[in-house]
């Protein structure tokens, strides 16, 4: 027999966990269960689930069990497709609640607003940007070559005594909300956004300025290397390349993409070392999004 879904929500008593199996395990038939996807996110007041054609037909019980579980949750939204393009943008679809698309999302004490569908936005990289932002030295400066609404550089801005962080987007939408985050977290002046391709306003703007530069897009990381090195100062500094990597059971994510990033920087006749790599999060079967930390002792 199916239970309701508050039925089910008691049963599972006050535990909110983030996992939609153990959520719909009352409601939905067993064998279409293993077919949901196993998480979701929230952003702000909105909650992102990833659909596909099992789980889009209990959309509602799915939708109800979230608002359920996160009574903060005004709306929920389905993924359709992962996130694609140059912009790297989510196609979604509204299921439950307010029909709308942006919200404001607080991290680490800043205050994030984002539209989900015309803006990229992950709140799974939280860790990460702290990680970042703790590792910026007093008067550091810093280029951000694909900073989306500006997440790393208002943390970096904010747990940090950085000079500034030069951050550029190629979505004009990006750049607009990154505007806007920097006047909620009040780093005008430290936080600067700049709307283009990396590659050319490094070239025309950026040369030789930065103690570090972030690069946050696995998909440009080989190609965008060269303009990485170029934004750095002639005495080197720190590069932070996120990559995906295929691995298998026995193999070692973190240490073939440090064999394919070193053999790039040898061809650019980079002198460096990578003290820190590491998982972040996985990706799909067997991929894994990773992050290097590169010190380029001097540059080509
Ligand atoms: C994966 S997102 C990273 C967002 C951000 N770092 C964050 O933590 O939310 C990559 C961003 O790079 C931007 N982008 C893509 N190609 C670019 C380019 N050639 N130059 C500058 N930005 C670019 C996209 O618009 C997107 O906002």
């Amino acid at each position: 027999m199916l239970l309701s879904v508050s039925d089910a929500y008691l049963l599972y008593g006050m535990k909110m966990k983030r996992w939609l199996r153990k959520i719909l395990a009352c409601v939905l038939p067993y064998e279409e269960l293993a077919h949901v996807y196993n998480s979701y996110d929230i952003v702000g007041d909105i909650a992102v689930v990833r659909l596909n054609e099992i789980s889009r037909k209990y959309c509602k019980n799915i939708s109800e069990a979230i608002m359920q579980v996160h009574r903060n949750v005004k709306t929920v939204l389905g993924q359709t497709a992962p996130v694609c393009g140059e912009f790297r943008l989510r196609k979604i679809e509204h299921l439950a609640g307010e029909n709308r698309t942006s919200t404001i999302h607080k991290e680490s004490g800043c205050l994030f607003s984002v539209d989900l569908e015309k803006c990229y936005f992950s709140p799974r990289l939280f860790y990460e940007r702290l990680r970042i932002a703790k590792q910026v030295k007093n008067g550091e400066t810093v280029v951000n070559m694909f900073a989306g609404v500006g997440c790393f550089s208002i943390i970096i801005a904010t747990h940090s005594n950085a000079q500034k962080i030069y951050s550029i987007d190629l979505n004009p939408t990006a750049v607009k909300y990154m505007q806007e985050n920097v006047r909620l977290n009040r780093v005008y002046g430290k936080v600067i956004p700049m709307e283009g391709d990396a590659k050319e306003i490094i070239q025309k703007r950026l040369q030789q300025t930065a103690d570090r530069v972030l690069m946050p897009l696995p998909e440009k990381a080989l190609e965008y290397m060269p303009y990485a090195l170029l934004a750095l100062k002639t005495s080197g500094g720190w590069i932070h390349c996120y990559n995906f990597e295929h691995a298998c059971k026995d193999e070692d994510a973190v240490g073939k993409a440090k064999i394919k990033v070193a053999e790039k920087l040898e061809s650019l006749g980079a002198n460096f070392e990578i003290p820190f790599g590491r998982v972040i999060r996985t990706t799909g079967p067997n991929w894994y999004q990773i992050v290097l930390d590169i010190l380029v002792k001097h540059r080509p």
